[in-house]
């Protein structure tokens, strides 16, 4: 086929993009969204995928350090940019644990992915990629916040299992145990 029969949705984009400290070059559709890129083409299926019109907040993500609707952006735009995954949010902790999952693999957990287990924050867990990740800019950009706070800040993220209550409380936990290591979330 000439390079003049090649229809605009049909044409293949470079993407250059740092995920989790990891460098990927890949070709994408114009249309492919950062979303589906992370879980399709990288295999990053923590990014969880609701509503795919930017109402729910499971498939958030930091790009370029805030946090964004995966699912609202194209893979395109983020050409150059850096990502940050649920999968790598253990990376950014000051004092990560380690842990064994039951395959063998061994992962580096956040303080925050630790309380959300201790406060049974997660029922079905599809909402807790964004939760996390959206967890994880407020703390850092507030960390000795109010509990109106910690509700207003995850307002934007929606949990159909409603466990609204437990997640603030691991909120707030979180923040205490960071206070207490003398770290903010980074
Ligand atoms: S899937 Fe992106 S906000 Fe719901
Ligand atoms: S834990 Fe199930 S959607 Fe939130």
């Amino acid at each position: 086929m000439s390079e003049a029969a090649v229809r605009p949705e049909e044409a293949l984009y470079e993407v250059d993009v740092v995920v989790n400290g990891v460098r990927y070059v890949r070709q994408v559709e114009a249309r492919t969204t950062l979303a589906d890129f992370l879980r399709e083409e990288l295999g990053l299926t923590g990014t969880h995928i609701g509503c795919e019109q930017g109402a729910c907040g499971a498939c958030t993500v930091l790009l370029d350090g805030r946090s964004a609707r995966s699912c609202l952006v194209y893979a395109v735009q983020a050409d150059g940019a850096d990502v940050v995954t649920v999968e790598g949010l253990g990376a950014l902790a000051p004092r990560a644990r380690r842990v064994t999952l039951d395959d063998g693999r061994e992962v580096e957990l956040h303080p925050l992915q630790e309380v959300f287990q201790a406060h049974h924050a997660l029922q079905c867990g599809y909402c807790t990629p964004g939760f996390l990740i959206a967890a994880f800019e407020f703390l850092r950009d507030n960390p000795r916040p109010t509990e109106a706070e910690v509700r207003a800040a995850l307002s934007g993220n929606l949990c159909r299992c409603t466990g609204y209550q437990n997640i603030v409380d691991a909120v707030l936990d979180a923040a205490r145990r960071l206070a207490e290591e003398g770290a903010g979330p980074a």
